[in-house]
């Protein structure tokens, strides 16, 4: 493999990126993000890469979810609240339920460029450049929003620093204490899996309860006092990445310094491109999205690229075929993965196959298809006797109608009450909660199975 640099890329094919039309301008921002801090450190990245090469050998679970898109507008403390409340209940369903370490990753800090469909939207005869994420441009539909601005990057690394600094806060400063189980409830999750979720944090309770009574204190219970929270986002926008790019000091290689995992979206890894060209370089764990359209003479030409030295932990493959898909691709990938012993983490997400548009107009997705590509994607690794090592969400704390079903049933006429999404739609509070008990049930059964096998 050719010798890598972080500008490399500027000389492969590049799809789904921006045109910028003021050089100057965006020259400028470049070099005015090339001297601010990154926003992770290397030693955080690496630490990630060891808890994922756990995944991978099926010691632990990634529960990896957040916004499809960060938007500026929602940007605030209490939105960054809602949505960490959320995913700590899950990561608790996760590990008081089905007894696995939980690997916490954010779809946060940074997760503002997004692929499209198409490169041009219409609306009643007008025609105009699709929104690509507010670090690029801008939502509202006027040609003056919808021309990319390179400093749009300045106020998303703000926001991405600012958010990081509020989540690493609630993450060690108290609030993630699991002594505070209880206060994680939503107002709004009041049905049957806020019941469960009760009995279980009541559990918890009682076992911390016990801990404290029996003089276990001091250096173990640490550990229940504070999560190990990541960052991720799709590495859309190369310019903001090279940017951001430094070298470790203590190892001396290079380092996104953007988020603690990227990612390469379903739409962008053409084995040639530019951002497979990026992420080759990087230390960081990447993330690769597999949909229908990936072959396996891809994925093993990716896999090699990527990651040539083998590493567990390096490399997450994040399957989003679509309900009623799974049986038909993730097989052949499996087996692809096999044939080159290839050490991979295997994460579903159930999002992205599944989007459809309603009948009043919005884009959504079905609760039950979302749940369905979930068992499948847990059917299908159960039968390859592979590890189906996480899940990859998009999701939201606030009370959002965005996807259809769940048990508070959201129907295609609520969908316009509360749909807020900046790009695709997300599972609510109560959703994702339900969501979680059905991978926990997911993770006890093969538990259980493991057990019964190896008596
Ligand atoms: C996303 O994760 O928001 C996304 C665009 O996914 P994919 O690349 O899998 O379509
Ligand atoms: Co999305």
């Amino acid at each position: 493999m050719s010798t890598w640099e972080k500008s490399g890329w500027r000389n492969k094919p590049r799809v789904q990126m921006p045109d910028y039309t003021d050089i100057a301008a965006l020259n400028a921002v470049e070099a005015q993000l090339a001297k601010y801090p990154p926003l992770v450190f290397a030693g955080e990245a690496r630490r990630l890469r060891d808890k994922l090469g756990a995944v991978a050998r099926g010691e632990a679970f990634l529960l990896q979810g957040g916004d499809c898109a960060e938007s500026f507008a929602e940007f605030s403390a209490d939105n960054l609240r809602d949505t960490f409340k959320v995913f700590l209940q899950m990561a608790m369903v996760l590990t008081f339920g089905a007894k696995v370490p939980v690997v916490k990753v954010g779809r946060v800090a940074g997760q503002m460029a997004k692929p499209r469909s198409a490169p041009t939207e219409t609306i009643s005869g007008t025609e105009l450049p699709s929104y690509r994420g507010d670090i690029i441009n801008g939502f509202d539909f006027t040609p003056e929003d919808r021309i990319p601005d390179p400093n749009r990057m300045l106020q998303a690394y703000t926001q991405a620093a600012a958010s990081l600094n509020l989540l690493r806060a609630f993450s060690t400063g108290g609030f993630a204490d699991m002594h505070r189980v209880h206060a994680w409830t939503l107002g709004f999750t009041d049905h049957d899996d806020a019941e469960k979720y009760r009995g279980m944090a009541n559990g918890i309770q009682d076992t911390l309860d016990f801990m404290a009574a029996a003089g276990i204190t001091g250096a173990t219970t640490h550990e229940f006092e504070t999560v190990d929270f990541y960052t991720s986002h799709e590495a859309l926008l190369l310019e903001y990445e090279e940017a951001l790019t430094r070298v470790d000091s203590t190892s001396g290689k290079t380092i996104a310094g953007s988020g603690h995992m990227i990612w390469i979206g379903d739409r962008t890894r053409q084995p040639d491109g530019a951002h497979v060209e990026y992420c080759r370089g990087v230390q960081n764990p990447i993330g690769l999205k597999c949909g229908p359209s990936m072959t396996t003479g891809h994925l093993k030409s990716l896999m090699s690229t990527l990651n040539p030295g083998n590493e567990a932990g390096r490399l997450t493959l994040i399957a989003r075929f679509g309900a009623g898909n799974v049986a038909e691709h993730l097989p052949r990938l499996i087996r692809a993965v096999q044939e080159e012993g290839a050490n991979v983490v295997w994460s579903c997400d159930p999002m992205h196959g599944n989007t459809i548009k309603a009948a009043s107009g919005y884009k959504t997705r079905p609760f039950e298809s979302v749940l369905r590509e979930v068992q499948e994607f847990f059917g299908i690794h159960k039968s390859e006797g592979t590890v189906p090592g996480g899940v990859h969400f998009e999701m939201t704390g606030k009370d959002v109608t965005e996807c259809t079903g769940g048990v508070r049933a959201v129907t295609d006429e609520d969908l316009s009450d509360r749909y807020h999404t900046a790009c695709d739609p997300r599972l609510n509070a109560s959703q994702a909660l339900e969501l979680a008990f059905l991978v926990a049930e997911e993770l006890i059964g093969r538990r259980n199975e493991r057990q019964a096998a190896a008596v």
